[in-house]
């Protein structure tokens, strides 16, 4: 019998050794160096030509799982670089800012790992977003389970999942764009829901019967806990105003009554202390997006600090916190400008950090999509000096209030550098009658806002004449100026 065994047991062995040789262990290229606090991190190539990887999860079985916003749950063999597509759902409503979301995972005493996803679904013209659990067999993503399905939109999803350490599922969802969901604590929409691996509802959550653990949010793009059980998240404001906030349980973010710090007169009346203020605010906004809370001695530069990455600025950021971690100490931008939008970030046990360019996405940077976008890259301690360096930098706002700088911080990102817009999305401003005609109109426009743009009614006089002259004598538009008079007089009129 013993011997037997012995021999069973060496048969295994030699197998499991001889899948390990054969295991193919490729050097990725490092195509970038970052310096931060002392430290060379380099970047490295791990997969190309995806499609805008919304999500990306270390998983139980030590490989990098991420999620493809059309509808696709992939794996990637960071050792071996070897790709395997797990679902493929052709069921998800894949427009704009909606598709396949976000996911996280999580693994069974009895081993079965489970992903829960969220996604949006089209039936008809009603749109709903939908958080379900699949389990992993044979390679595969088997045995949808719907836990919760939520009103969904244009616009406005969210959205993140995340797992807590003690097994219950966070669900960071966007208004739908209905902004009185935030402060309706009967709407699921806005919210931080926290829910059972089952669907069911915790016992212990705040509201008793009902999945609403923090409200008052617009759109969150991050989720993240850290190793004493503090959740953050990060969220798009409307013009300004993005938030990196501290989540508590029946916290009150304040939107859409206050957008960032309670600062501007319409916003001070609601400061009560229910409402929370984020641990930092955005403007010019920056499109904050996913983010993690790294802990790891492996990067000793990033430790105790939150790695956010941006859409819009196109960067990575090293927020570093107090000890507590309810203080922002400093901000440093690691890398910017050179690999496109940034949406999704994930830590390996290890303490590898991985991001995901989105350049494919609806609304790419000029110049973008490269054609090896979107790319999936591992920073890590570099061996080498290689490819370009960049040195970290601290975060600066810039405060160029001509025209052009305020055209370039609040108007570019939809209506683009020059003017042209994207089609079908956001107009091209370049010889459109709606700029170079009628000024009322046109500060009855950009003062209220319409539809998906939205109101500038926080710019002073000063900075609403520069930027409306500037657009109006840019590209051939060639109209009169719009003076700061002409502005104070609109606002005096329309009580504004
Ligand atoms: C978040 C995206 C976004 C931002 C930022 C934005 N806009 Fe717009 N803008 C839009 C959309 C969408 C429309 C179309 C609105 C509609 O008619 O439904 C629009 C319409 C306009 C129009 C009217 C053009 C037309 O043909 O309808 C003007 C003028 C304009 N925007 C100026 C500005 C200026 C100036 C800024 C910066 C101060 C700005 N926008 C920032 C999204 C944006």
């Amino acid at each position: 019998m013993m011997r037997i065994f012995v021999t069973v047991s060496c048969i295994l062995c030699l197998f499991a050794c001889a899948g390990k040789y054969e295991e193919d262990v490729k050097e990725f290229p490092q195509i970038a160096t970052i310096e931060t606090g002392g430290s060379l991190l380099g970047v490295f190539e791990l997969a190309l030509n995806r499609n805008v990887p919304w999500e990306l999860c270390w998983g139980p079985d030590d490989k990098l799982w991420f999620t493809e916003q059309e509808g696709r749950v992939c794996r990637l063999n960071t050792k071996t670089g070897e790709l395997d597509t797990l679902l493929v759902l052709p069921e998800v409503w894949f427009k704009r800012t909606a598709g396949l979301l976000g996911m996280d995972l999580y693994q069974e005493k009895d081993g079965t790992i489970q992903a829960f996803l969220n996604y949006t679904y089209k039936q008809d013209s009603l749109i709903t977003s939908r958080l379900v659990r699949y389990e992993l067999k044979e390679d595969k993503l088997i045995n949808p389970t719907i836990l919760l399905e939520i009103p969904g939109s244009n616009s406005h999803n969210g959205s993140r999942v995340k797992i807590s350490r003690n097994g219950l599922v966070y669900w960071a969802t966007g208004d739908a764009h209905v902004y009185e969901n935030a402060q309706d604590s009967t709407s699921v929409n806005g919210k931080i829901l926290r829910l059972s691996r089952d669907g069911s509802i915790p016992a212990d959550n705040p509201i008793p019967g009902s999945p609403v653990w923090a409200w008052g949010f617009r759109n969150m793009q991050g989720l993240a806990e850290n190793s004493k059980g503090q959740w953050y998240s990060s969220e798009h404001g409307e013009a300004s105003d993005d938030e990196l906030n501290l989540l508590k349980p029946l916290g009150n973010y304040g939107w859409p009554q206050i957008e960032g710090f309670a600062d501007t007169e319409k916003e001070k009346p609601h400061k009560r202390s229910d409402k929370i203020e984020p641990l930092r605010a955005w403007t010019p906004t920056i499109a904050p997006a996913g983010i993690v809370y790294y802990e790891s001695s492996r990067l000793p530069a990033l430790q105790n600090s939150i790695l956010l990455v941006t859409l819009k600025a196109q960067s990575l950021r090293k927020i570093k916190m107090d000890r507590s971690g309810t203080k922002v100490l400093s901000e440093e931008i690691l890398v910017d400008s050179v690999f496109g939008r940034l949406r999704s970030i994930a830590v390996s046990d290890k303490g590898e950090v991985f991001i995901a360019t989105s350049n494919r996405d609806w609304n790419p940077a000029p110049g973008f999509p490269k054609s090896a976008d979107d790319r999936i890259l591992q920073i890590s301690l570099a061996k080498d000096l290689k490819g370009n360096l960049w040195k970290s930098k601290p975060a600066l706002v810039h405060q160029t209030n001509d025209g052009a700088g305020l055209y370039q911080r609040y108007c570019a990102s939809c209506h683009k550098p020059d003017g042209t817009g994207v089609k079908d999305i956001f107009p091209s401003l370049v010889k459109n009658d709606k700029v170079t005609g009628e000024k009322t109109a046109l500060l009855q426009l950009v003062l209220n806002g319409k539809e998906q743009m939205p109101s500038f009614a926080f710019l002073s006089d000063d900075e609403l004449a520069a930027v409306l002259s500037y657009i109006r004598q840019s590209w051939s538009n060639e109209s009169s100026d719009i003076t700061s008079t002409h502005i104070r007089n609109y606002r005096h009129t329309n009580d504004q």
